[in-house]
């Protein structure tokens, strides 16, 4: 049960977090979170695997454990619960979390579904709580500074765009019970790994209108797609072609965009910092490219504490932490347009993806088609 802690004046006025889920990427998520003492307060820790646990509470000297996070909700109390669990568990997980009155910061993929997202949004309140997706990429100061330009026109219109997930993950790492099959993952590399690359894509370029994709699954044993490729259209006029490969011994995640006045790329792997970003201008506008160029933001890399800093202070402001689900859904669009797209042999658009239409409660439909 949560007693106030009368040695430390502000603690009213801190942010209550609690981690769901202790395994592998929950520590990004601790050690965000105790890079800003003054604004949070970690209050407990919830697993269902006690090993897991007792190491993850005891390395982040957490002192409230349980087993069972529902008893964890009504006795911690948090205001914010990060849910590190696998992915078929966090629809029912974000719905416990709101119901209890805590917004629910949920890894990527957010649900497996866009039903289940749709549900999930449908349960936040105007006020919160509210159930934001990590999408730590959206957040280096190279991600705000091109969407910054796509917004200002700067470098003129985007025309034409890359957006590679070049991955490798070996027969072993589908070992694990929850990954590669649809009722636990909700689909491969396309909504496991290539989700950020794509997520960013989105959040750059904005609304998109039609997409057309093939899958594969071409070497791993696996229920789902170990491949996805494809192009996007936006309705900013941009195109864009994109992989999600889990195959792929030179690993890279690229972003590029030509814009009429500039090329903007982006490589990098797993995170990004300013220096991952080059700028090519197009002849003629050498000056005017750079100088815009150099006018955005700098300094932040990619990565989980530069999210979660912007999650926490919206909390604090009482405002919608990101990403919101409003974002995250049309992230989620895009990947069940992926989905549907390779399965039918035809050409998606997003109103198609709606409520009780094929691929809206599952990214597939019939068994693995390819
Ligand atoms: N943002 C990123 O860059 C990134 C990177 C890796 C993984 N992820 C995502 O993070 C999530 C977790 O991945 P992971 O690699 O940490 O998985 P993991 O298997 O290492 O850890 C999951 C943990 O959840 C626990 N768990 C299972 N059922 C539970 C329940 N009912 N209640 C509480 N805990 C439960 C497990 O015991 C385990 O400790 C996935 O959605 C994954 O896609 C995100």
């Amino acid at each position: 049960m949560h007693t106030p802690d009368p040695l430390t004046p502000d603690a009213a006025d801190r942010v209550r977090v609690a981690v769901v889920g202790t395994g592998n990427i929950a520590r990004f998520h601790v050690e965000a979170l105790r890079s800003m003492p003054e604004d949070v307060e970690i209050v407990a820790a919830a697993d269902v695997d006690p090993d897991n646990l007792e190491r993850f509470t005891d390395r982040y000297g957490i002192a409230d454990r349980y087993g069972d996070m529902d008893r964890m909700l009504r006795e911690a109390r948090p205001d914010l619960v990060h849910l590190c669990t696998p992915p078929g568990l966090h629809h029912g997980q974000a719905m416990a979390c709101l119901s209890a009155g805590a917004t629910a910061l949920v890894e990527k993929p957010p649900a497996l579904s866009l039903a289940e997202l749709e549900d999930m949004a449908a349960a936040e309140g105007a006020q919160g709580p509210w159930v934001a997706t990590l999408f730590q990429h959206r957040f280096g100061s190279g991600a705000r500074r091109v969407r910054a330009l796509v917004e200002s026109g700067e470098l003129g219109r985007p025309l034409v765009a890359v957006c590679h997930t070049h991955w490798f993950r070996d027969q072993a790492y589908f070992d694990a019970p929850w990954r590669g099959r649809w009722d636990t993952e909700g689909g491969g590399p396309t909504m496991g790994h290539g989700i950020h690359q794509m997520d960013l894509l989105l959040a750059l370029l904005g609304d998109w209108t039609e997409v057309s994709a093939i899958a594969r699954r071409q070497a791993r044993t696996m229920e789902t797609e170990d491949l996805s490729l494809g192009h996007v259209a936006f309705a900013n006029g941009a195109v864009a072609c994109f992989v999600n490969s889990v195959l792929s011994p030179r690993e890279e995640s690229y972003i590029r965009i030509d814009f009429e006045r500039a090329t903007v790329e982006l490589r990098h792997l797993y995170g990004y910092g300013d220096n991952d970003w080059t700028l090519t201008p197009a002849p003629g506008y050498e000056e005017q490219a750079r100088s815009a160029w150099a006018a955005g933001e700098s300094g932040v890399s990619s990565g989980h504490s530069a999210q979660i800093a912007h999650v926490v202070a919206a909390l604090r402001a009482k405002e919608p932490p990101p990403v919101t689900s409003a974002e995250s859904l049309r992230t989620m669009r895009l990947l069940a347009g992926v989905y549907a797209s390779a399965a039918q042999h035809r050409t998606v658009t997003p109103d198609e993806l709606r409520r009780g239409a094929p691929f809206h409660s599952r990214m597939h439909e019939g068994g693995s088609p390819w």
